[in-house]
C-alpha cells in the first residue's frame, strides 16, 4: 500500500519555508520539449541526472522517451538500478578496483555504460568484468576543448578504442564528450566553438569507423549548448538534463531560449528588514550562489548580495520598494545543480496546490 505524504493537496500557504518546488505545468513542458527536440533531430536522449536526483524524475523522463540517464557517480547509477532504470551511462572514468567491481556486477541488472580516457582505466575494467563473467560497455572520453577529462582528439582515440576493443570482458560502443567549456561564450563564441568540439566528436568517429571499429554511440552536449551543438553532424545522443529544472545560469549566463522555462524555485520567508538590505531564510545550507547568483522572482526592490550559512542578504536597488518582515518571496536558483543536492524532497506544485513530492534519492550517492 502506498502512503500518499502529508503534504499532498495542500496549498502553497501551507508549506513552510525554505522549501524547494517543482511547477509541474513548467516541468512538464520542459521535458516534452528536449524530448521532442531529440525526436525531430533523430537522436536519443539521455539526460543527466546529476541535478535531479530522483527516480521519480527519471520515471517521467523515461515515459517522455529518454532511452536512459546519464549519471555523475556509480553510486547514482546503482539507486537509479535498484529504481528500475536499464539504461545508464555513467560519465565518469572509474580509478578502483572496488569501483571497476561495482560497475561489473550492476552488470547483471542492467546496461550500465563505463568511460575511459587511459588504458589502466580499461585494464581494471577488463579485470572485473571477466572475474564477474560479464561484459562492461565502454566508451572513449575525448577532450572537446573543455580540458578536464578525456583523450586528446587524433591518433590516440583510435589506439585507445584498440585496446578497449581487445580487452576480454570489454565492449566498444563509442566516444563521448561534454562540451562545457561553450556554456557562457556569447551564442556566436558558442556556434563557432560547439562546431569545433562536436567536430572533434565527428572526426574522431569517423577515424574510428576507418580503423574497423563499429562506433554506435556519440553522446555529447548539455543545457547551456544544447540549442548550438545537438544538431551537428555526428551526434547521436544528447546528455543534457538541468533544462528540465532551467535556472538563471542557463537563462541568463548561457542564453538558453525561453522554451524551456524556470520550473524550479525556492519559497522562502524575508525574516528580517534593514535600511538597505533585507535577510531572507535561504543561506548557503538551501541554495549556493556557486556558478550564478540567485534571484528573488517577485521582488523588484532588492537584489542579490551574498549567503550566509543560513540568511540570504539582499540590497535594496535604488528606487525599489522593499519587502516587508514575514514576505514569503519566491526565489529562482543561480545554477539549479548547486542547490538541489541540499534538499531531501522537490514538493511538486499544480495550481497552487501540492501534487507530488519526490525525494531526492541519490542525494550524497558521491561513491
Ligand atoms: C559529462 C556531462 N554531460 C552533460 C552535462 C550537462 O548537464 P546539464 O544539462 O545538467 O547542464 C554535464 C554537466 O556538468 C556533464 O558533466
Amino acid at each position: 500500500m502506498s502512503i500518499t505524504h502529508p503534504l499532498v493537496g495542500q496549498p502553497l500557504d501551507a508549506l513552510d519555508t525554505p522549501v524547494l518546488l517543482v511547477d509541474l505545468d513548467r516541468f512538464e513542458a520542459n521535458v516534452s520539449h528536449l524530448a521532442e527536440t531529440c525526436r525531430r533531430l533523430g537522436i536519443d536522449w539521455r539526460p543527466h541526472a546529476k541535478g535531479h536526483k530522483s527516480p521519480d524524475v527519471a520515471r517521467k523522463l523515461l515515459d517522455a522517451g529518454a532511452i536512459g540517464l546519464t549519471c555523475a557517480k556509480l553510486s547514482e547509477a546503482e539507486i537509479f538500478v535498484d529504481a528500475g532504470v536499464e539504461q545508464i551511462l555513467v560519465a565518469n572514468q572509474l580509478a578502483s578496483p572496488l569501483k571497476a567491481d561495482r560497475l561489473a556486477r550492476l552488470q547483471n541488472r542492467a546496461n550500465v555504460i563505463g568511460i575511459v580516457d587511459c588504458a589502466e582505466a580499461a585494464d581494471l575494467l577488463s579485470v572485473s568484468a571477466q572475474a564477474e563473467g560479464v561484459t562492461i560497455p565502454v566508451l572513449i572520453d575525448v577532450d572537446t576543448g573543455m580540458h578536464r577529462t578525456g583523450v586528446i582528439p587524433g591518433p590516440r582515440v583510435l589506439q585507445l578504442a584498440k585496446h578497449v576493443a581487445a580487452k576480454k570482458g570489454l565492449r566498444f560502443e563509442g566516444i563521448m564528450g561534454f562540451e562545457g567549456h561553450t556554456y557562457k561564450d556569447s551564442p556566436e563564441e558558442k556556434s563557432d566553438r560547439c562546431a569545433v568540439a562536436i567536430g572533434h566528436l565527428d572526426e574522431a568517429r569517423r577515424q574510428l569507423t576507418e580503423g574497423g571499429l563499429d562506433v554506435p554511440i556519440v553522446s555529447a552536449g548539455g543545457t547551456g549548448c544544447y540549442e548550438w551543438s545537438a544538431h551537428l553532424a555526428g551526434v547521436t545522443e544528447l546528455q543534457a538534463g538541468g533544462g528540465i529544472f532551467m535556472d538563471a545560469m542557463y537563462r541568463e549566463a548561457c542564453n538558453v531560449g525561453p522554451e524551456l522555462q524556470y520550473a524550479l524555485t525556492l519559497l522562502t520567508t524575508v525574516t528580517g528588514v534593514h535600511e538597505d538590505h533585507i535577510v531572507t531564510d535561504a543561506g548557503f545550507k538551501t541554495l549556493w550562489s556557486f556558478h550564478h547568483p540567485p534571484r528573488l522572482l517577485d521582488a523588484e526592490g532588492v537584489s542579490f548580495e551574498y549567503l550566509s550559512a543560513e540568511h540570504g542578504v539582499y540590497r535594496r536597488t535604488p528606487d525599489g520598494t522593499m519587502p516587508c518582515f514575514g514576505d514569503r518571496l519566491v526565489l529562482l536558483p543561480g545554477y539549479h545543480d548547486a542547490t538541489t543536492y541540499l534538499h531531501n524532497e522537490f514538493v511538486c506544485i499544480r495550481h497552487g496546490v501540492v501534487e507530488d513530492v519526490w525525494p531526492l534519492a541519490t542525494r550524497g550517492a558521491l561513491t
